[in-house]
């Protein structure tokens, strides 16, 4: 009736009254590693939400993409000093400042999205929160999943270590990763998220590993070709907030602080499962060309695991704790 329909339109005008975040709302700052479109912004998306939804408006964030707010391991400084209030990044750029963290950088240990899963949000990756708040200052209240990190270049197919050789490959500032490489033969270049794009389009370098999400959301495909479908490592990207930061709020503001990174977690995982594939033939039809590893991989993975895996022991805080993770996902310890 029309009663109704003015009834219902006051009800929504109010509710949408209601939803205007209140003059006093803490804004926060997020920096964010990638650009568009990728799992970074989908985590970070849904962690605004659902924090001004738990807060009653009275908490939001404001999303600055693209390493707007500095590199990706300087956001993690910038955070710990409380400069900065959240960060969205690899992993692999924490590990500088956390080397526990280190664990999920090792190539071929975490095997699968469910593999990620599993860890980050068990009791490992609980006790990998404490000690990154510990060692570095901040703490991980959410999790993004992005994929495997495929190697990309300009040059020519890449199927076998022999192919990668002369192959100059950008990596993280991440001494994992760096042997990683050198396990295969070359010796990589350790460089700046925020500079990578600029090096492969001036080929500087030849090449870059990054999942499929973050290839595409940094528009990777416009200097680079070659995909080789390696599965070294499965990127998983923190959300993290200044510790400073969440001791100063109250017990009832930290408790929807850590339930929207929950929530936020569940929206990216789900967005991964959503996306992916999509995304890569996305890439091939902008006219990237997939290469699978020789021989199922074999010869990458016996390199970089016997040779990598004992490098870092000691910086993970022991064998154990390899152990720990590999046996808490149905693996043998080494
Ligand atoms: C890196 O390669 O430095 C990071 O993985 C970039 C990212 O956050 O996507």
């Amino acid at each position: 009736s029309f009663l109704t329909r003015i009834l219902s339109g006051t009800a929504l005008a109010l509710s949408l009254g209601a939803a205007a975040l209140p003059v006093s709302a803490a804004e926060y700052r997020i920096a964010v590693g990638d650009g568009a479109g990728g799992t970074q912004e989908a985590l970070g998306k849904a962690f605004v939400a659902a924090l001004e939804e738990k807060s009653g408006g009275k908490m939001t964030g404001k999303l600055f993409l693209n390493g707007q707010l500095g590199d990706e391991q300087d956001t993690v400084t910038a955070a710990a000093t409380g400069t900065l209030d959240f960060s969205i990044l690899a992993i692999n750029n924490i590990t500088p400042f956390s080397p526990t963290v280190g664990t999920l950088t090792l190539p071929y240990v975490i095997l699968s999205q469910e593999d990620a899963e599993k860890v980050t949000q068990g009791e490992i990756g609980r006790q990998m929160v404490d000690q990154t708040v510990e060692d570095a200052g901040v703490r991980i209240i959410g999790w993004a999943y992005s994929g495997f990190r495929v190697l990309t270049n300009s040059k020519k197919p890449i199927a076998t270590v022999a192919d990668l050789q002369g192959v100059v490959v950008r990596v993280p500032k991440n001494e994992i990763m760096i042997e990683t490489y050198k396990s295969w033969g070359i010796n990589p270049t350790p460089m700046a998220w925020g500079e990578t794009f600029a090096a492969l389009q001036q080929k500087v370098v030849d090449g870059q590993d990054n999942p499929y999400m973050t290839v595409n959301a940094m528009k990777f495909y416009e200097v680079q070709k070659y995909v080789t479908n390696l599965r070294y490592l499965f990127s998983i990207e923190p959300l993290i907030v200044s510790e400073a930061l969440f001791q100063s709020l109250s017990p009832e503001e930290q408790q929807q602080v850590l339930e929207a990174g929950q929530e936020a977690t569940q929206v990216s995982a789900q967005f991964l499962r959503d996306q992916e594939n999509k995304i890569k033939e996305e890439l091939v039809g902008r006219g990237m060309e997939i290469t699978e590893p020789a021989d199922e991989e074999k010869e990458f993975i016996e390199l970089a695991t016997t040779k990598v895996w004992p490098k870092f022991y000691d910086q993970i805080g022991g064998k154990e704790v390899l152990d720990g993770v590999l046996t808490s996902l149905g693996r043998d310890p080494v």
